[in-house]
């Protein structure tokens, strides 16, 4: 799974600076917040998960590390739709800003206190190789 996350991460990285650069651009700085959870949550943080999971395979492709992938990658896109449409320049009801911070963040969440969980069950010392 190691390879998955890190393919997924590089998606992130593009998006943050794209996204960077727009907000630098057009001196639309309201999107921090967003920018900074692209970049650290989902570049960062996910090429973190990736490179334990390739040097701990076992962890990653444990019913837990597989788990946590699909809530984390479910959870991630909709927690920064959420963030983005949160600002009043996208004029949306506010039971959707609601179901996608909540849905998404509770979604992450979880995946996040899985590899936790996953990282104290799975991930064992290689002192002896
Ligand atoms: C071409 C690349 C990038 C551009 C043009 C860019 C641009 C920006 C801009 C315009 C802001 C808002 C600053 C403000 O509110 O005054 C910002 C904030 C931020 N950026 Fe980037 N960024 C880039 C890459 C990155 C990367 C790679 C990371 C992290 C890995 C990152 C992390 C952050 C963080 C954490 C903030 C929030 C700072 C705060 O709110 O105090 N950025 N960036």
């Amino acid at each position: 799974m190691g390879a998955k996350w890190i393919k997924v991460s590089v998606f992130y990285f593009l998006l943050g600076v794209g996204f960077g650069l727009y907000m630098h651009s057009t001196i639309e700085l309201q999107w921090a917040a967003t920018h900074a959870h692209i970049n650290v949550v989902g570049w960062l943080t996910t090429v973190a998960i990736g490179l334990i999971y390739s040097v701990y395979p076992e962890a990653g492709n444990s019913a837990m590390g597989k788990a946590q992938f699909w809530l984390y990658n479910i959870g991630l896109p909709v927690l920064l739709i959420g963030m983005f449409i949160i600002q009043p320049a996208i004029p949306v009801p506010p039971i959707l800003i609601e179901l996608t911070v909540w849905g998404g963040g509770g979604a992450l969440a979880i995946s996040i206190l899985l590899f936790i969980a996953n990282v104290f069950t799975n991930v064992r010392s290689r002192d002896h190789v």
